[in-house]
């Protein structure tokens, strides 16, 4: 989706969860359920109030608003959050979800929570996310991987990752430019059947790990749960000459071909 389009649906996804906001006070609103802890009791408003008509006030992301949307919202009542820190297969930080409140998701209608909250009502909301999926009371999350500095690179860095991207397939389903065209890409689903494509790694803001190197260094070590993008094994070397591969797609420096 073209981020034009993006920041539209957005406005308007805002503008509707603002209206169910608008008049009065919420938490008569939304009564709280006896079986909520009362120390939850400010994430489940706030989630009722702001989150529910996308993912659905039991977060099984069928929100009145969440079913129009492609993506769709995902099924927090899984404990599998796609954006995380931590292996593949674990469950993710409370900061990884508070950072996923903050920025939102490039590319997707899930808005950047970021100017509109505080600090205290995102971990409000993160413990009210884990309240939705019985995993967090069994499991503790995973050990974030880590992302060692960035050694100095330049474009012979960008030409190895070239030649990890082609040998290690990539283009199967992203094409061999990266615009999510491959063999494969129509055939793609994610673990709740929907159907899913990659996305085009030439525009600018498609990565939706984040802006920063390092969080797409930490997205290809750890991968996308609940979608085709695996764990890219490779050394830290080799991973982040296949990050600067990757964004010197969209950032004009990418090696002729
Ligand atoms: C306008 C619709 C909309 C609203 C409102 C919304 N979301 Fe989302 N959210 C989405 C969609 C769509 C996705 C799925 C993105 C994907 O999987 O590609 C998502 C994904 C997420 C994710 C999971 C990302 C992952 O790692 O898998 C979290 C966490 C999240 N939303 C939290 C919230 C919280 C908390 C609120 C309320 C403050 C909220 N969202 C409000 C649409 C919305
Ligand atoms: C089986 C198909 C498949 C293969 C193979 C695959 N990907 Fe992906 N990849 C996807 C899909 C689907 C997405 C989109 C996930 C989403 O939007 O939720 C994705 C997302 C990504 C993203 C975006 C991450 C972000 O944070 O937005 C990057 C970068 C990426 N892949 C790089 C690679 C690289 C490099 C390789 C090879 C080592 C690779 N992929 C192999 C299917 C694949």
């Amino acid at each position: 989706m073209r981020t034009s389009n993006w920041i539209r649906m957005t406005a308007v996804c805002v503008a509707l969860v603002a209206a169910r906001g608008a008049g009065g006070d919420a938490s008569s609103r939304f009564p709280r359920p006896a079986s909520i802890n009362p120390l939850y009791a400010e994430g489940y408003t706030s989630y009722q109030l702001r989150c529910a008509p996308c993912h659905g006030e039991t977060g099984d992301g069928s929100g009145a608003i969440g079913r129009l949307l492609a993506p769709r919202p995902r099924d927090f009542t899984s404990g599998v959050y796609k954006l995380r820190s931590t292996p593949s297969g674990t469950l993710p930080l409370d900061a990884d979800l508070a950072r996923t409140i903050r920025r939102g998701v490039h590319g997707t209608g899930m808005p950047p929570w970021c100017p509109s909250l505080t600090d205290g009502e995102t971990q409000n909301l993160v413990r009210h996310l884990k309240s939705l999926a019985a995993r967090f009371g069994r499991e503790a999350p995973g050990v974030p991987v880590e992302v060692p500095p960035a050694p100095p690179g330049g474009a012979r860095d960008i030409e190895t990752g070239r030649r990890i991207y082609e040998r290690m397939s990539c283009s199967r389903c992203h094409g061999d430019e990266g615009r999510g065209d491959g063999a494969s890409a129509t055939a793609l689903r994610r673990d709740d059947g929907d159907s899913l494509r990659p996305r085009d790694l030439r525009a600018r803001g498609s990565i939706q790990s984040g802006d920063d190197p390092h969080d797409l260094y930490r997205a290809l070590a750890t991968g996308l749960d609940g979608t085709p993008m695996g764990v890219v094994e490779l050394t830290p070397d080799e991973r982040w000459a296949l990050t600067r591969y990757v964004l010197s797609l969209s950032d004009g420096s990418a090696v002729d071909r």
